[in-house]
């Protein structure tokens, strides 16, 4: 079925629509008005193929996973290998070379205050780890009264119980506000090239958070998403802004707890936003690029003093979690693969931001339909100027969106915010095409 969808009477893109024969229903998608989904049948470096044999540019590296690209050789190499050794085992009472090498390498590349790695497979169940691991370590400590978080406005920590109520200030979640658990919410400052107000924001959030580490009762920890918010519409703040939430946990000795779900393996030009803030979190949550895109996998770190708390005689305080996939030795393995090539080459994450900031100012700067030019790393946003109100459910993102696809770009603004979030592997030509066609597609609005 073919439908109109139209921006302000102004502008109509027809869109095929599933009218709808096929069983699979798909994630986070109204699937009455979505239009039909595109079928992929291969991937290489940032391109995607599609059946009729239209190449798309990956300019989100697939829900911001695919750091190396699609269909890296590498990764395919150590995937096949490990696949002939051992595909899985059991992960309680059983270990494995695989799992042993990403630990000793994560534990390199992550600050210092991190010591012990818990796997599990993607980052709300990192998230779900983490804050079960908070909870009962005070709980281990003779702690009862540790049952609330803070967490930071627009912060997404992923979609089951848990991560909804780490991330409670989420709009998707309302309809599930009663079976959350209670915390929170601190202001975000989220800040933007020529941002005159960043400090006054970040003392109003700073002074809100003092506040309730002062008169609430028993945090067990602060959940953030270190420098970039993603789903929120890559909110970026300071790296200032986390060195003072990371005194005050110590003053008020709370759990900090990083989510680098999406900003870790150098999304944010750096190997971890911990690193590049120079902070150092006591629970640590990744997952997407850890095995550079190829294969779902998580881990959540924790400091000794954590660890510590649970390594006790008594059975009942070990930390009662884990999934039957824990520890997939392929999953493993092909993270091993993914890290060595970012060992190899980090320019390719360091680099990226010079060329972001490079065609922002040749393409789009001073675009008057544009606003909030923001970098930090390989990520870039901007805010789309619209007459409805800015976020998610602004009007304008299908519209964008299918216009970007039509010229062979998948590009999915969240809301009226357009980001852009390339693998690693993208060519200066092919990024500068992502600025033109922006260019291109904002000039018809
Ligand atoms: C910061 C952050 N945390 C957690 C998650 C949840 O990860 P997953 O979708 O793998 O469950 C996401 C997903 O986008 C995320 O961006």
């Amino acid at each position: 079925m073919q439908v109109d969808i139209s921006y302000r009477g102004e502008m109509t893109i027809s869109l095929e629509r599933d009218s709808s024969s096929s069983p699979i229903w798909q994630p986070f998608t109204q699937m009455k008005t979505a239009p039909t989904p595109l079928k992929v049948i291969r991937g290489k470096g940032s391109w995607l193929e599609l059946e009729d044999r239209r190449q798309i540019l990956d300019c989100i590296s697939s829900w911001w996973v695919t750091i190396h690209g699609h269909s890296h050789p590498v990764l395919a190499e150590a995937l096949y290998e490990q696949a002939q050794k051992l595909e899985h085992v059991i992960f309680a009472g059983f270990t494995h070379e695989p799992a042993q090498k990403l630990a000793e390498k994560l534990i390199t590349h992550t600050p210092d205050s991190l010591t012990r790695i818990f796997f599990s497979d993607n980052g709300s169940t990192a998230v779900e780890v983490a804050l079960k691991m908070a909870f009962q370590y005070w709980l281990n400590l003779g702690e009862t009264n540790r049952t609330s978080f803070i967490g930071f406005e627009g912060g997404y920590h992923g979609d089951t119980l848990g991560a909804m109520s780490a991330g409670r200030s989420s709009l998707w979640w309302e309809p599930f506000a009663p079976l959350m658990f209670a915390g929170d919410v601190v202001p975000f400052p989220g800040t933007f090239d020529g941002d005159e107000e960043v400090e006054s924001k970040e003392a109003q959030s700073l002074e809100k958070l003092e506040s309730l580490l002062k008169h609430g009762k028993g945090y067990a920890g602060i959940f953030i998403e270190p420098l970039v918010q993603g789903s929120a519409g890559m909110r970026m703040c300071r790296p200032e802004f986390l060195r003072a939430i990371a005194q005050l946990a110590r003053q008020f000795n709370v759990l900090l707890i990083y989510d680098e779900v999406m900003t870790g393996f150098g999304r944010t030009g750096e190997l971890f936003a911990s690193v590049k803030s120079g902070t150092e979190p006591d629970i640590l949550c990744l997952s997407k690029g850890l095995s550079g895109g190829c294969l779902p996998i998580a881990v959540t770190m924790a400091s000794e003093d954590i660890y510590q708390a649970f390594w006790r005689d008594e059975s009942e305080k070990a930390f009662y979690h884990g999934h039957s996939y824990t520890g997939n030795p392929l999953a493993c393995a092909v993270s091993v693969a993914s890290l060595e090539l970012l060992e190899q080459n980090p320019n390719a994450y360091q680099g990226m931001e010079k060329l972001h900031r490079k065609y922002l100012n040749q393409w789009l700067r001073n675009h008057p339909k544009l606003e909030r030019i923001r970098t930090c790393g390989t990520i870039a946003a901007m805010d789309v100027k619209t007459e409805s109100v800015s976020g998610y459910f602004n009007d304008i993102a299908p519209v964008l969106k299918a216009q970007f696809l039509e010229a062979g770009f998948l590009l999915r603004p969240l809301g009226n915010t357009l980001y852009l979030m390339p693998p690693y592997c993208i060519s200066p030509d092919e990024l500068e095409s992502i600025y033109r066609v922006i260019r291109q597609v904002l000039d018809t609005l």
